[in-house]
């Protein structure tokens, strides 16, 4: 989908629907001078008049406002939104909109909360505050852009709103450099992350491996230093990869293994990106049950975002190497499935018994693993997947579960995703555990009785870590992937989750 145009321009000729943005007021953090209710209001309206100076009203407007912010005890906290319809004057409409302490998440609640307040509006400008930072803007960005995505095949209405004005800090004619360059992070953040939604929402008659390929090959196509490498299952057969394909066997949609590899001149670090693509998951042999099935095209979540940041690092030049890998597959049920009971041998020659078809995430991702650990030697590997109904059970529906055994990449990682907006928590690699992955008649089994399934997954794929062990970060992110109503920057369906942490801690890393 296009994304909504939203540009710096002044404020001249205001009219439609206008955003005037209300902090929460005073320093609310310290002890020692704990303002009272009253200065904390008194305060915000300082603020709003500034703002409301720039739009030219008069004094008997400045009163209408004063006695409106009074009468509705708007609080400032971040994304509380009050309507003041001005019918017959200029602009007519007001919406004062709360950006607490003007944190960029606070930003973000706001954008998002304006972007859904606004959706039926033609136009609408937002006055930024004298104290607006950079990333402020991108927070805002952020906001506007991910709450107003929507996702629709065939005919379709164009949405009402499709242009905000952003005025600049009150004497700039234009935006400085740096909120301008705040803008441009939100963008490219908002770009990949529709993209990562469009993959993940698009239903899966459709969404074949090819077509996935072809997709992303569009999307990397003329961007300078950024090339993609397709392998298809003869390519596949010729080197190894015989996971991907026993996975990928039993649809007649076969299967691919892409790469998308950004490449800087200059570049010191190398990061690998891995992500789970399967494009629809019955379970295989192994059957799901409809209420376990229905939602499986989002199984290839973990592929959209690693895409989707590495196309972001591009647009944005970051100075780093960044490949992206996806093993695409359709885990189908056909006469040429793969069986519970047998042996796949992985690239790099790893052997893991199937113990259960629908434990088919691991299996590409071993492939892809060994490929990216024997091949490409990076500094870094993280791999994302929708790999467990257990993490979502552990962890709720916003949360993913990181697993690392390097504190200083889970702890960089929990830092990124926190600025993002996104949530993660830490969970533990027992080494007591694995021993439930002995097979006897292979090196591994693909899933065990044992319970813990989203720590078995990823001591499984620990496995494929090779000497990259202390370099590898797993993020299972089976609940998060969805959203089953929207919330704050998220909309109905794909969450695109991934995108912005992974974008965060490349900048961080680069
Ligand atoms: N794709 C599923 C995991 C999943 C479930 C993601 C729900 C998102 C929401 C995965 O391939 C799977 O089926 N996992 C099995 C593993 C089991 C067989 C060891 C599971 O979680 O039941
Ligand atoms: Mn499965
Ligand atoms: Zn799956």
């Amino acid at each position: 989908m296009l994304l909504l145009d939203i540009r710096f321009a002044t404020a001249r000729n205001a009219s439609g629907a206008v955003a005037v943005v209300v902090p929460a007021g005073g320093d609310t953090t310290s002890a020692s001078d704990d303002p009272s209710s009253a200065q904390l209001a008194a305060a915000r309206f300082a603020a709003v008049r500034l703002s409301l100076g720039r739009l030219k009203l008069g004094p008997a407007d400045l009163d209408d406002v004063t006695a409106f912010l009074a009468d509705v005890e708007h609080s400032g906290s971040a994304g509380t939104m009050h309507k003041l319809p001005r019918p017959g004057r200029r602009p007519d409409r007001l919406l004062f909109i709360g950006v607490g302490a003007g944190e960029e998440a606070d930003w973000r609640a706001a954008g998002a909360k304006l972007a859904k307040s606004a959706s039926s509006e033609p136009t609408l400008m937002v006055v930024l505050p004298d104290d607006v930072t950079p990333a402020a803007v991108r927070g805002l960005g952020e906001g506007l852009w991910l709450a107003s995505y929507r996702f629709r095949l065939g005919a379709d209405d164009p949405p009402a709103l499709r242009r905000i004005v952003l005025v600049p800090p009150s004497g700039a004619v234009a935006a400085s450099a740096d909120l301008a360059a705040g803008l441009a992070l939100a963008k490219a953040v908002a770009e990949s992350t529709v993209l990562a939604r469009d993959l993940t929402n698009m239903p899966s008659d459709e969404k074949t491996p090819a077509w996935f390929a072809k997709r992303v090959e569009k999307a990397a196509a003329g961007v300078p230093g950024l090339t993609t490498t397709v392998r298809d299952p003869k390519a596949l057969a010729e080197e190894g990869f015989n996971a991907i394909l026993a996975v990928g066997g039993g649809s007649t949609r076969g299967p691919r293994l892409l790469e998308l590899s950004w490449r800087p001149r200059g570049a010191r670090r190398h990061v690998v990106l891995i992500g789970k693509g399967i494009t629809f998951d019955t379970g295989g042999i192994c059957v799901k049950p409809l209420s376990g099935m229905k939602l499986m095209r989002k199984d290839m979540a973990g592929a959209a975002a690693v895409i989707g940041a590495t196309l972001a690092a591009a647009a944005l030049r970051l100075p780093l190497r960044v490949t992206a890998i996806a093993p695409l597959a359709e885990n189908a049920l056909g006469a040429d499935s793969f069986r519970p009971g047998d042996v796949v041998r992985h690239y790099g020659g790893t052997t893991s018994e199937i113990y259960n078809t629908d434990a088919e995430g691991r299996l590409v991702l071993g492939d892809a693993m060994a490929y990216a650990v024997r091949r490409l030697r990076p500094d870094a590997i993280i791999d994302l997947a929708t790999l467990t109904g257990a993490q979502g059970v552990a962890l709720g529906k916003r949360t993913a579960a990181l697993y690392s055994h390097s504190d200083t990449l889970a702890t960089s990682l929990a830092e990124a995703a926190a600025t993002a907006g996104e949530s993660m928590w830490r969970m533990p690699l027992h080494d007591d555990y694995a021993d439930a992955l002995d097979s006897d008649v292979a090196d591994l089994v693909n899933s065990t009785d044992i319970g813990a399934g989203s720590l078995m997954a990823a001591l499984y794929l620990r496995e494929f870590t090779g000497g990259l062990r202390d370099q590898w970060a797993h993020l299972d992110m089976s609940s998060s992937a969805w959203a089953d109503s929207a919330d704050g920057e998220l909309t109905k369906g794909a969450t695109g989750w991934g995108v912005r942490t992974l974008l965060r801690w490349l900048e961080a890393t680069a």
